[in-house]
């Protein structure tokens, strides 16, 4: 079994999320290889307590990520930390000669990913990859497959999105997420717009232009949580809310308009993403709205325009031990029963 070590750089929400995947890696069948958290960094000495009390793999816990970097032990870096940081520490993870899994959107503006993109470049040996988990459903992933094959026909449309709707609510405390200064001026189409355009940059569909539609709903929050001084103040909540943006795609299926939405305040959508492509011999969706099902329509001259439903018993990308006939998300159901029983 090969380990490949990893070291991550920011160890809140996702960091813990990796984390968590990675403990309960033997749930993947048939692999040679497997990862192994050996090192943490984080400017917050509690948020890698977590970690230390957890994970017995994890030998080095530093503030500094420039120590992380020169350690023996870690092979790749799984980095996840505010937008503002981005350009600096992913630089300076592969000018180290460290494999990065790097958390969207890579950098705060156009300037910074540029600069990321040429560090990219000048190491081409190493590996380095953008997170976006949401097209690892079943169903998203037979989209995938579908336009890989070609079996859209003419592409006539596609549109897709992630939308979310905590806030909503006006009360809700400002956060890193919601300052220009941290997040980037482009708000929810940097932090949501790279799990819209996973799928469609992976079947090479490329906008070459866009008209974007931009909203700010929410223009000021709470400066704290309740009961903590800021709470009391009221402060700027500079970035974009909403965005709706309507592209043209130039690629092997034709030319077409490619809608990609990215809401923070989508009024009932707690973490929203989907996918639709309509084609001239094949359309499909597939919202996680509705995670077990996809919907397709396959068209052939005279056929009748049916939209099927299928249960989305299919193979993960990856096979696990949960056999392929039981939906995604049987193993998160099982692991709350244990801990049910257990309490
Ligand atoms: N893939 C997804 O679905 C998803 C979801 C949420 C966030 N994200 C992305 O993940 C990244 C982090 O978001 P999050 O929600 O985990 O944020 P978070 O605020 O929960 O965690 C960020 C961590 O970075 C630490 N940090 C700040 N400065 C640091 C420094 N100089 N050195 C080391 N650590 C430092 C903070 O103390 C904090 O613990 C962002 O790029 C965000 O866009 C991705």
């Amino acid at each position: 079994m090969e380990k490949v070590r990893f070291g991550i750089i920011g160890c809140g929400l996702m960091g813990r999320e990796f984390a968590s995947a990675t403990a309960r890696f033997f749930h993947l069948s048939g692999l040679n290889f497997q990862p192994e958290i050996t090192a943490v960094c984080d400017v917050d000495e509690g948020a890698m307590r977590w970690f230390q009390e957890r994970l017995p793999t994890v030998k080095e816990a530093v503030s500094d990520y420039r120590r992380l970097l020169e350690s023996r032990s870690v092979d790749a870096v799984y980095c996840a930390v505010p937008h503002n940081l981005h350009e600096q520490l992913y630089i300076d993870v592969i000018e180290a000669g460290k494999n990065l899994l790097g958390e969207k959107p890579f950098g705060i503006d156009l300037a910074a990913n540029r600069k990321v993109g040429e560090a990219i470049a000048r190491h081409p040996r190493q590996l380095v990859r953008c997170v976006s988990e949401m097209p690892f459903f079943p169903a998203a992933q037979a989209i995938y497959r579908w336009g890989l094959e070609g079996r859209f026909g003419k592409v006539i449309e596609v549109e897709s999105g992630l939308w979310k709707s905590s806030d909503l609510d006006p009360k809700k405390p400002i956060n890193w997420k919601r300052r220009s200064e941290t997040n980037g001026e482009y708000g929810c189409m940097g932090d949501l717009g790279f799990h819209a355009l996973h799928l469609p940059l992976r079947l090479g569909w490329h906008p070459s232009n866009v008209r974007a539609l931009l909203s700010k709903i929410v223009c000021e929050r709470p400066g704290g949580a309740p009961g903590t001084p800021g709470a009391q103040t009221m402060v700027p909540c500079d970035t974009w809310d909403n965005a709706v943006l309507a592209c043209e795609v130039v690629a092997n299926e034709g030319e077409f308009p490619m809608l990609l939405s990215t809401k923070r305040i989508a009024p009932g959508h707690a973490n929203t993403w989907f996918i639709r492509v309509i084609g001239t011999e094949l359309s499909a969706e597939f919202s996680t709205l509705d995670p077990k099902h996809i919907r397709y329509l396959p068209y052939k001259s005279g056929d009748p325009q049916a939209w099927r439903i299928e249960d989305c018993a299919m193979p993960p990308a990856y096979p696990s031990i949960t056999p392929s006939n039981l939906e995604f998300g049987f193993s998160d159901a099982c692991l709350q029963m244990w801990a049910d029983y257990s309490d």
